[in-house]
């Protein structure tokens, strides 16, 4: 098993949060980056929302890779390497690589070394013919992977709608990239659906305030990570839905005039002065089609729910 952990060139996690940061607080409106949800305690939030009752999108995708596993493994093929986009609930890859006939490799690419180290750690007593290449990488950025020994084919897998959190024309260029680097391999992708914007709104306003909080660690990463001094209670989450451009839009807003200083930088907020967060896309079949498509994609099978809550895509390059 080669469990190496490749790096690709990229500038350190902190460095990046705080450029990042004191950039996205420089402009007018002030954002913040999604990507930098995920530490240690934004990745165990954002498990916690995915089990809420009202975010219905993993439990709807678990329920469409178990149901259509077997159709899902004849369409990818045998002997394939899976190149997975961010590494996420081991859960997913599990029931992918179970259905898959002769697996030949996992390649999850992910920021953070740490979490790929328990991922491939919890993978390797399972699958010991598997090859498992864990690859330290923001996969956002163009990224060619090199050939394994043997040279099998690629798939790409792409579960939990992260697409919906990039602008339409980041996602057509990420899909793009995506497409590169499978090298001639099909893309597994998970999208989540335009829907009674009810629905939507309670999803990401749950009623045990564990977005929220999810929202708000950005301030207590920034705070603890690079010595910055917001008060999270400062701030108040509030994520509408906009229902012309199809998605959730994630802020935290000023409760009041106050200044946060950060790397020897003061910032001053407004009172209700939002700060944007995450966008959330939601698509229609035929609209993530077209995308798809416009990225160089053949969308061949879609799997959806009874509901049509969530849609699985398997797409051909
Ligand atoms: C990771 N991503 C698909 C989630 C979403 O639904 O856009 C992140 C999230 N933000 C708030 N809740 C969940």
């Amino acid at each position: 098993m080669d469990t190496n952990l490749a790096r690709a060139a990229a500038p350190e996690p902190e460095e990046d949060f705080a450029a990042s940061l004191i950039a996205g607080l420089s402009r007018q409106p002030k954002q913040l980056a999604c990507k930098f949800f995920y530490d240690a305690e934004g990745s165990h939030l954002f498990d916690a929302i995915c089990a809420m009752p009202e975010y219905y999108q993993t439990r709807t995708e678990l329920a469409l890779l178990v149901r259509h596993a077997g159709e899902i493994a004849r369409l990818i093929g045998p002997d394939i390497e899976i190149v997975e986009f961010g590494a996420g609930a081991l859960t997913k890859i599990r029931i992918l690589l179970d259905a898959l006939e002769r697996p030949a490799a996992y390649s999850p690419l992910d920021i953070s070394g740490d979490y790929l180290g328990q991922v491939v750690r919890a993978l390797a007593g399972d699958y010991p013919a598997l090859t498992l290449r864990p690859i330290v990488a923001d996969f956002t950025q163009p990224l060619a992977i090199p050939a394994l020994a043997g040279a099998p084919r690629r798939a790409g897998f792409f579960p939990g709608s992260t697409i919906g959190n990039f602008r339409p024309d980041a996602a057509a260029a990420l899909l793009r990239r995506m497409r590169a680097t499978l090298n001639g391999g099909g893309l597994l992708i998970g999208v989540d659906l335009v829907k009674d914007p009810r629905r939507l709104h309670a999803a990401y306003n749950d009623s045990a305030g564990i977005t929220e909080a999810f929202n708000k660690n950005l301030l207590v990463r920034a705070n603890r990570d690079l010595g910055a001094d917001f008060e999270p209670d400062g701030f108040a989450h509030y994520a509408p839905y906009n229902s012309a451009a199809h998605r959730i839009e994630m802020y935290l807003v000023s409760l009041k005039r106050q200044s946060v200083h950060v790397a020897g930088r003061r910032f001053d907020f407004a009172p209700g002065e939002p700060v944007h967060t995450e966008d959330s896309h939601k698509y229609t079949i035929e609209a993530f089609r077209e995308l798809a498509a416009h990225a160089g994609f053949r969308p061949r099978a879609v799997w959806t729910d009874p509901e049509r809550l969530f849609s699985l895509h398997w797409l051909e390059s």
